[in-house]
């Protein structure tokens, strides 16, 4: 079976989140149980590229507006990710270093998608299906379907995941022109609210659509998100499918950018090790707790409540509590997190930007990783944690509610709130105060969830499944 994944990002060529992550594991895991995937980007002009060969493989043109553009299609030459990696290269469209973040997004993503489907449309051994990745790649299915000039991709089968709702890629329909010339009877299939809306129209036109998690799948019908009722009326196309996690890039034994490698036999010592370097490079004590928050710094992961929530945490714990946070994003949450390491230099501190390696240091060497957020498609972040034996503070929603069980239940092993204020994350971080006092129940939650195995096999076979009953 042969499928062709189309994403914005992909680890490590181009990482902002956890789509980054998934799109650079995906097509690997999918490979490993016998089918044959490999996966689409933009180019983009960062290290990575620069750093790799890369082969022609294709030369087109396409209209956009009154331009016309030149692309390549190129691969990468050494097939280093586990998969075939290719990228649309767009001169005076994409010229950009990252994903996101430039007022022309609207066209560049649009021009990725069309050089995609231009060239699937031209060659003659097409992928079976094409698999596409949030709003960025929202319109292809559209465009298969519609546009006269690719109608030679209508029969070919299409899945659209949504890792995140919240992001819909809408614009307004003054841009309509953009797209390929399309049958116009089906013009209702872009829009959603009467504004252009990728997510919402990938969600009609493509043949199935899936979310990172099962209970994710269940929120989007009564969320805020404005996409409830296309969401209930496509239900039967709709499936939740759990992320995995690189089990090769996410694993303590041989993690290359830890003070210490360690297992579940040596989690003591190895977690400690980490944690003393961790705390010497941001001047807190190592003898504290530790609670960690790795991300996006967005109304939801409730970046928002970040800062509040440590300082009156450090006050009720009479300071007997360390806190580092590594993320940036909304300039009101990164400003507030700058005073408080101002107020609070002994019990917090943290890194505001984006640091792979000292994401990964974080992993091992806290002791809790806290995520308040208010929406979580599937959230990586708690599962490598579980991976580096670091006790996740989560609250109780989307992909959280399916890989966290507290400690309360039965084989429960981390803490969950339900509520999205300052006092429910204070008192689930003095649960989990109460559970580091007792270093044998610390002890053995940890190595219990190092053994977990949340690795993207399980997931990659669900896919196949997906993929087979179409
Ligand atoms: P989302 O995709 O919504 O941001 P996920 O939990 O799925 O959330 O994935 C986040 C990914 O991005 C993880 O790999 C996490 O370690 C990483 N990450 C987020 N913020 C940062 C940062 N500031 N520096 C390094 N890695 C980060
Ligand atoms: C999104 C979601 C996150 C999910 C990730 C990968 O960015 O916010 O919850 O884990 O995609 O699917």
């Amino acid at each position: 079976m042969t499928i062709l994944h189309a994403s914005s990002e992909c680890y490590p060529a181009a990482k902002v989140g956890g789509l980054g992550d998934v799109a650079g594991a995906l097509p690997k895991y999918l490979n490993r149980v016998g089918a044959n995937a490999s996966l689409i980007m933009p180019h983009y002009h960062n290290k990575f590229y620069r750093e790799h060969n890369w082969e022609t493989i294709f030369e087109g043109d396409f209209k956009l507006n009154v331009s016309v553009y030149d692309y390549k299609i190129k691969k990468e030459s050494s097939n280093e990710l586990g998969f075939a990696l290719y990228v649309t290269e767009i001169p005076g469209l994409l010229d950009e270093e990252l994903p996101y973040g430039y007022p022309n997004d609207v066209e560049r993503h649009l021009g990725f998608q069309i050089a995609i489907v231009d060239w699937l449309s031209k060659i003659e051994e097409r992928p079976q299906i094409l698999h596409c990745h949030d709003h960025p790649t929202g319109l292809i299915p559209f465009m298969m379907s519609y546009c006269y000039r690719y109608a030679q991709l209508k029969e070919m089968k299409t899945v659209f995941t949504i890792h995140n709702g919240e992001y819909q890629g809408s614009f307004g329909m003054d841009k309509i022109h953009l797209i390929p010339y399309f049958d116009d009877w089906k013009r209702g299939m872009l829009e959603w609210n009467n504004i252009i809306n990728p997510m919402a129209c990938a969600i009609k036109c493509c043949w199935r659509f899936t979310t990172v998690s099962p209970t994710y799948m269940k929120d989007l019908h009564h969320s805020q998100s404005g996409l409830q009722s296309l969401i209930n009326s496509e239900t039967k196309k709709a499936s939740g499918i759990l992320n995995g996690i690189d089990a090769d890039v996410w694993n303590p034994e041989t993690d290359k950018w830890l003070e210490a490698c360690y297992n579940k036999e040596d989690v003591e010592t190895g977690k400690s090790i980490n944690k003393t370097a961790l705390c010497n490079s941001f001047q807190l004590n190592p003898d504290r707790p530790l609670v960690v928050f790795i991300g996006r710094l967005a109304n939801e992961k409730g970046g928002d409540l970040l800062a509040d929530a440590i300082r009156q945490s450090v006050m009720m714990q009479h300071k007997a509590i360390n806190y580092l946070v590594l993320g940036s994003g909304r300039k009101e949450d990164e400003n507030a997190l700058n005073e408080l390491k101002d107020a609070m230099p002994d019990n917090f501190n943290c890194y505001i930007g984006y640091h792979e390696k000292l994401a990964h240091l974080m992993y091992a060497g806290a002791d809790f990783l806290l995520m308040p957020s208010r929406i979580e498609p599937c959230g990586l972040n708690q599962l490598y944690a579980l991976r580096y034996g670091t006790i996740p503070i989560v609250r109780s929603t989307g992909g959280l509610i399916d890989t966290i069980m507290d400690i309360n239940e039965p084989g429960g092993f981390g803490i969950r709130f339900e509520h999205d204020t300052v006092a429910a994350i204070d008192v689930a971080v003095e649960r989990a105060l109460t559970l580091f006092q007792d270093a044998d129940k610390m002890k053995e939650i940890k190595q219990q969830i190092m053994t977990f195995n949340h690795s993207w096999e399980h997931a990659a076979s669900e896919y196949i499944d997906l993929y087979e009953s179409m």
